[in-house]
């Protein structure tokens, strides 16, 4: 029985005896039982981890002797029949099984008989679940840092394309020194780059394979962990078996890095918003990234934007979910740890959507150039040019000079002009050795040019961060 969209469905049985375990109870669950018990409604997702580390399992089964080769046959085949079987919506999934685990194998056994109730020797549901998440994590730590790698890769390019243009740089969302449009852009590849490289190093630690570690405490079958461990593309097996089936530490480290990137692009998103609004405009959105309002006609709303910058609560919800969940949690499994999977599909789907919708958006993005050039020299921008220059010409210490320019600064602010535009006399009326070389770098262009520090904001770093960065992806990518 399968639905239209071709998700498979699940069958809430008349609540029995479960067949996989049920051999010392008399009667099944009460119906609450079952409802709270059940996870196959989210763990399903699992289904293709489920029969690869089962195949993993039954091969070295047969390799080691511990099942005959017709019975490792029977299961590789039988598995890949269910596999088409979930793949094309033909599968029903039971609430009486409680899982993905025992919904395949139950589906086994009834396909091959035997040899499908042969399957789970050596192993128990808790390293198995422990194996298929961790496959299933290291497979969504893949997707979401090559959805990475495309946001970066879409910064760095309007980066370039916008390493000489001045905007405003903030602190306190006040006007402070002017940057380049390209150098803000870069700073957020500089973030993404770590929220990669986390995913990164969660995978490594992660790709050590539980399977075998059985219910607890190993097993008397002479099994070759090593065997199923190379077969997962996990690095060796776990070294414990009672950690082996407690640690959610790679979902946790998982969650973690998905709510730090989450709050990178949260940042940028509000900035998204910010630079959009009436009274900045420095940017322009697209009808693709935006709305209308039902009642105001001339509204155009960047909600995307604001979907990402709200979205970021589910990440890092998710991430204090489980963290609450393994808080105290005595060793070895508990049934807690069923819990582990909702949070982090809810972040792994949640940040997949942030990333797509903010790689769209600075794809789309178009910046207001004149709007950001004109704003980047108002509110006295370039008074640290002012004071620099006066410790660079006339040798004030670097304080004197800051006071100097602070009453400049307040002399222009009475006369509603800005630093350019006092005349040189009202200038020698505050300091005397001033001569009129200073308005050489009273402009936003001579003071974003004159950044040249190692990761300064001048044009030609940025155009040179972005071109290595471009190089740097593209390599990667053809890796
Ligand atoms: N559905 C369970 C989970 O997600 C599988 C492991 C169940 N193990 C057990 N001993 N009841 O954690």
């Amino acid at each position: 029985m399968a639905s239209r969209n071709g998700e498979p469905t699940t069958k809430t049985s008349p609540v029995t005896a479960n067949a996989q375990w049920g051999g010392r109870f008399a009667a099944g669950p009460a119906q609450i039982m079952s409802d709270i018990n059940a996870s196959i409604g989210f763990d399903k997702r699992m289904w293709q981890q489920d029969i690869e580390g089962s195949l993993a399992h039954a091969a070295m089964l047969g390799e080691t002797g511990v099942i005959s080769a017709e019975d490792q046959r029977a299961i590789a085949e039988g598995l890949g029949a269910i596999g088409r079987e979930i793949a094309e919506g033909r599968f029903t999934f039971e609430t009486a099984l409680e899982d993905i685990h025992m919904n395949i194998e139950a589906r086994l056994t009834e396909r091959i008989g035997d040899a499908g109730r042969r399957l789970h020797t050596g192993r128990s549901r808790n390293d198995q679940v422990a194996c298929d998440f961790k496959l299933w994590v290291r497979d969504a730590i893949d997707g979401l840092s090559a959805q990475m790698t495309g946001a970066m890769l879409a910064l760095v390019e309007r980066a370039a394309e916008h390493a000489a243009d001045p905007m405003p740089g903030f602190t306190h969302l006040q006007t402070a020194q002017p940057v380049t449009f390209g150098h803000h852009l870069m700073a957020y590849v500089e973030m993404l780059a770590r929220d990669r490289s986390r995913l990164a190093d969660c995978r490594r630690r992660l790709n050590e394979c539980p399977l075998g570690a059985a219910a607890l405490a190993g097993t008397s079958f002479p099994i070759d962990r090593h065997h199923t461990a190379v077969a997962l593309g996990f690095d060796r097996p776990t070294a414990n078996s009672l950690d082996s089936v407690s640690d959610r530490d790679f979902a946790l480290e998982f969650l973690a890095a998905a709510a730090i990137c989450a709050t990178h692009l949260s940042r940028l998103a509000e900035e998204i918003v910010i630079w959009c609004s009436a009274p900045f405009r420095f940017i322009r959105l697209s009808d693709a990234f935006t709305t209308g309002s039902s009642i105001m006609p001339q509204k155009r709303n960047p909600d995307a934007a604001e979907l990402v910058r709200a979205k970021t609560g589910r990440i890092a919800g998710s991430l204090v979910a489980l963290l609450t969940v393994m808080k105290g949690l005595p060793l070895a499994y508990g049934k807690d740890m069923q819990e582990d999977k909702e949070p982090v599909f809810e972040a792994a789907d949640t940040l997949a959507l942030c990333l797509a919708a903010t790689e769209g958006m600075v794809r789309d993005l178009m910046p207001e150039l004149g709007r950001m050039a004109v704003a980047a020299g108002q509110g006295f921008a370039t008074a640290t040019d002012l004071a620099d220059w006066l410790v660079r010409t006339l040798k004030l210490p670097f304080r004197q000079a800051h006071h100097v320019t602070g009453r400049l600064v307040a002399l222009a602010e009475a006369r509603e002009v800005d630093l350019a535009s006092l005349d040189l006399g009202a200038m020698q009326s505050i300091e005397p050795g001033i001569t009129a070389d200073v308005y050489g770098v009273l402009t936003v262009t001579a003071s974003v040019a004159s950044r040249t520090s190692f990761g300064g904001t001048a044009p030609a770093n940025v155009a040179k961060e972005a071109a290595r960065w471009r190089a740097l992806l593209d390599a990667e990518q053809a890796a």
